[in-house]
């Protein structure tokens, strides 16, 4: 594993901002770290970074421990923090002139590394601007690039998309992608659901400190019965019934008794059967046509992350939000 932390914990004073967090990202993929705010995110990524010495608990890259600020573990991790660090008043180049110096990149090195970063992040022809004429997209992008320099293994980026244009968003989501299909390690903090659906294998949920979840896609899912729940609109058979809604139909008792088959119900024409795996779902509209039962059109739920939150912790994500 790439990146392995285990039992990480950091208080500032009476509060406990990081309580026992334990996640890891392998090589060549990508690993959401999500979660509303103040759930402990930037704290979490800090201490991995290097930056912030944790009270207690594990930072392994590669299977070695990272021992603080002057690690040099450290030079295999590169953060894109949450707050963009340019100054405005240089170029993209100058600005990453001065990062490169901070990881001691001799001259030749530097300049074939930032040409290769300001290429990847797509700003070469804008390179000797001044940062303060950039957009906020553009300033995302080159803060992405200062982080590339020195070549790190595992990627962190906090939050690298607030306030940034659809289209540049796009673009950030393809040089991460092109990041990991090169096997670098991604950890990526959001609290938008669909960022993490799109980018990452692997989504760990972190809520007051504490890891909720640690699941991919599927499994978190799976969680949730709406994921694993099939409706089918009903045809013609009920409306020849002389009270449709009122009567159930004559198969339903025995589909409740079908392998797979956990609940099901008629109502307004309309049948919803919850499924133990959503692979049953092909046996149930088999089951209807067996008995003579035909229907004009079903569908199964998405759950996305939100509902999952949801359902893990009794509140919605913009309940908590700042
Ligand atoms: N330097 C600090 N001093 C005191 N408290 C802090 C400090 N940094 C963070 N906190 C507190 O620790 C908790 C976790 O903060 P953190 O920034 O890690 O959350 P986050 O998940 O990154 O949130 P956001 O989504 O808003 O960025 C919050 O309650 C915050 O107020
Ligand atoms: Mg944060």
């Amino acid at each position: 594993m790439l990146l392995e932390v285990s039992e990480l914990r950091k208080r500032y004073g009476k509060l406990t901002a990081v309580d026992g967090v334990g996640f890891g990202v392998a090589a060549g993929t990508c690993t959401g770290l999500l979660g509303p705010n103040g759930a402990g995110k930037t704290t979490t990524v800090s201490m991995i970074a290097g930056l912030l010495a944790p009270d207690a608990g594990r930072v392994l890259i590669d299977g070695q421990l990272l021992g603080g600020e002057t690690s040099p573990l450290k030079r295999r991790v590169g953060l894109v923090p949450q707050d963009l660090a340019l100054y405005e008043e240089l170029t993209a180049r100058e600005n990453l002139t001065f990062f490169g110096s901070l990881y001691r990149l001799e001259r030749d090195a530097l300049a074939r590394a930032m040409d290769e970063a300001l290429a990847f992040v797509g700003l070469l022809d804008r390179a000797g601007d001044r940062v303060k004429t950039y957009s906020g997209g553009m300033k995302r992008r080159l803060n992405l690039a200062a982080a590339l320099l020195h070549d790190p293994d595992l990627l962190i980026l906090d939050e690298p998309t607030v306030g940034v244009d659809p289209q540049s968003r796009s673009a950030i989501f393809d040089n991460l992608e092109a990041l990991r299909a090169r096997g670098k390690g991604i950890l990526y903090t959001t609290h938008y659901m669909e960022e993490a659906e799109r980018l990452c294998q692997r989504i760990v949920i972190v809520d007051h400190g504490k890891v909720i979840a640690d699941d991919d896609l599927r499994g978190l899912e799976r969680r949730l019965p709406e994921s694993r729940r099939l409706t089918v609109d009903l045809d013609v058979v009920l409306a020849r019934d002389p009270a449709p809604d009122a009567a159930a139909p004559a198969w339903l008792a025995e589909l409740a008794r079908e392998p797979g088959v956990e609940a099901a119900a008629v109502a307004a024409g309309r049948l919803t059967v919850d499924l133990a795996e959503l692979s049953r779902a092909p046996a149930v509209l088999a089951f209807l046509s067996a008995h003579g039962q035909p229907f004009t059109h079903f569908a199964t739920e998405r759950a996305d992350l939100e509902s999952i939150f949801l359902a893990l912790t009794g509140r919605t994500l913009r309940d908590q939000a700042a």
